[in-house]
């Protein structure tokens, strides 16, 4: 809870000139050019991130969500303060966003240290920003709700349903195999992403807001709320008025994110068959407030917790069609017996009260009881091995049972740039039971850990009907993606994991039901490679600036590729 002697409104946070009195006239004298009355001034004060950005079509409804957040504030009787923050779009960030995610989070907390509110909205949607928002808010510690963008609502094309971005991967897949040709892909390119909003299947924006309301960090319903629908102004309206009463209750997000609510959103993120970059964002921001997310336990929920939600890439249906089968608070009925419902939520409420509300819709398929679950066995699988001694990630749900147990011959690449230029070649010697191996591309080695971990079919295997490979990598993949993809391999080839030292031809074997991915090379032979290991060239421009302070700072895959200076000395291992 706030230090209830701790100074609020205008009065918090004073610029320093020595004289704490004239900060606070110099303070009012200037923020009065914006015509505020000392009545409104006088308010509880609640900040409202402005994440728009003409290059982030994800965050396309910020400006109308702060106008109803704005009208919120104002009906509770508070004083709404918008600011400015990095906003990071999925397809317009070089070299990837999640280069980008730490710099937001670094952003996002200072702003709200820097500034005076007594609560603030958080609102963004895109991949990588309400991560960044969670970590900034969990270091800053105010009293924090957060208001998701919404999914878009689905596409059509030739009377098919379409989603990003699960379908602009299986469309470009079939592209590439020259399956539809050139006028097709650019007529879909339109038809894609057809509103404003976040992806709209269960990617990593979909899983990340459905775990946000699984901790309690958001309104119950929030996550799913299309982002172009009246509903998505009302939560807005009223995201903006339990801010007010949040400033008042003085509740933290410390109160909310506790060790119990994470593992309340982990057990989500197995049940909704989420996002793998989840499991990174959620250690991320879990390690700001000094707990530490356990893999093993992560993996033994999913042995626990089926599948139960029929979304894309896993199922079939889209983020709009779990909104209208009653969204979190259903599914989180269905698998409260695996929760501790007793967590805190923004609403001042508990986890309990949110399930109370959830409606009943009759004959809804889209979110699945118990009895008849998606699948079992996990969502997302945690392995070990010696490829990974400090684990790796496996999307079960998204990939195929017949690769479940896989031993094949490993085919390297040795970074984004080599896949690039051999991945098609017709000389490349490769076969549909190989294993596709891609190092340097993890968090310091690509550097930003890419979304690359998704390998694409070799041209030439592709042409020949193969839709699926064991492929391994120290990157990441988007959560809209598909396929028997282990990602995450910690520690990195760069950092000298044992990635990289595999050699083509080396056997591998993955054996998901043992949770083990092992290079079947003896611990001799892997000694003499360790010895003769050439560390990679640093990254052009890494002596200065930001890259310098990326990849001096940044933690593996295992520790939520947070900068280790911002994350306590000790975490909660409990
Ligand atoms: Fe922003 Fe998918 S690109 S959520």
């Amino acid at each position: 809870m706030t230090d209830p002697k701790a100074p609020t409104g205008l009065r918090a946070g004073l610029a320093t000139y020595g004289d704490a009195e004239f900060s606070l006239f110099l303070r009012r004298a200037f923020i009065k050019a914006m015509g505020y009355t000392d009545d409104a001034l006088d308010r509880p004060i609640i900040g409202i991130t402005n994440t728009f950005s003409d290059f982030n079509p994800c965050h396309g409804n910020v400006p109308e969500l702060i106008v109803a957040a704005k009208r919120g504030v104002l009906l509770a009787g508070g004083m709404p303060m918008e600011f400015p923050t990095i906003s990071i779009a999925e397809s317009f960030s070089h070299p990837t966003s999640m280069f980008l995610r730490n710099l937001m989070a670094l952003d996002t907390e200072e702003m709200i240290r820097a500034q005076p509110m007594d609560a603030v909205v958080l609102i963004a949607g895109c991949d990588k920003t309400l991560p960044a928002q969670l970590m900034g808010a969990a270091s800053a510690n105010i009293p924090t709700i957060v208001l998701p963008t919404g999914p878009m609502l689905v596409g059509h094309h030739q009377g098919e349903v379409l989603g990003a971005c699960t379908d602009c991967r299986r469309l470009w897949g079939k592209f590439r195999a020259g399956e539809i040709d050139e006028a097709e892909i650019d007529i879909l390119s339109g038809r894609l992403a057809p509103t404003k909003g976040t992806c709209m299947v269960m990617g990593t924006a979909s899983t990340v807001a459905c775990m946000v309301e699984a901790l309690g960090m958001c309104l119950p319903g929030a996550a799913s709320i299309p982002a172009t629908h009246a509903d998505r102004i009302r939560a807005a309206e009223a995201s903006g008025a339990a801010a007010v009463r949040l400033a008042a209750s003085g509740r933290k997000p410390s109160d909310i994110m506790t060790k119990a609510a994470f593992r309340n959103a982990l057990t989500v993120l197995q049940a909704i068959g989420g996002s793998t970059n989840a499991l990174i964002h959620f250690t991320a921001v879990a390690g700001r407030l000094g707990i530490k997310i356990d893999l093993d336990e992560f993996d033994r929920l999913g042995l626990e917790v089926p599948v139960l939600v029929d979304l894309k890439p896993s199922g079939d249906h889209y983020m709009e069609h779990f909104h209208w089968a009653g969204g979190m608070p259903v599914l989180l009925r269905e698998i409260a017996s695996h929760l501790d419902v007793s967590t805190l939520s923004v609403t001042g409420g508990t986890l309990a009260d949110a399930i109370a509300g959830a409606e009943t819709v009759r004959g809804q398929t889209v979110i699945r009881t118990a009895a008849n679950p998606i699948a079992v066995g996990g969502g997302l699988a945690v392995l070990h091995g010696n490829l990974a001694p400090s684990g790796a990630l496996i999307k079960r749900s998204a990939a195929s049972e017949t690769l479940m147990h896989h031993q094949g011959r490993a085919v390297v690449f040795d970074g984004l740039e080599d896949m690039a230029n051999r991945l098609d070649s017709a000389e490349l010697d490769v076969t549909a039971d190989d294993v596709l191996v891609l190092r340097n591309a993890g968090p310091i080695g690509a550097p930003g850990m890419p979304e690359a971990g998704y390998i694409p079919i070799p041209r030439k295997l592709a042409r020949q009907g193969v839709k699926d490979m064991v492929r391994i990598s120290d990157a990441r993949m988007s959560g809209t993606a598909f396929g028997t993809i282990v990602l995450h391999i910690a520690p990195e080839s760069a950092a000298g994991g044992p990635l990289g030292l595999v050699r083509n031809g080396d056997l591998i074997k993955l054996d998901v039901t043992a949770r083990r991915i092992d290079l079947l090379v003896s611990d001799a032979e892997l000694a003499d490679r360790r010895v003769a290991w050439v560390k990679p060239a640093p990254h052009p421009g890494s002596d200065r600036g930001y890259l310098r302070l990326y990849v001096e700072q940044v933690t593996q895959a295992d520790s939520g590729c947070d900068f280790a200076f911002c994350v306590p000395a000790s975490l909660d291992q409990s």
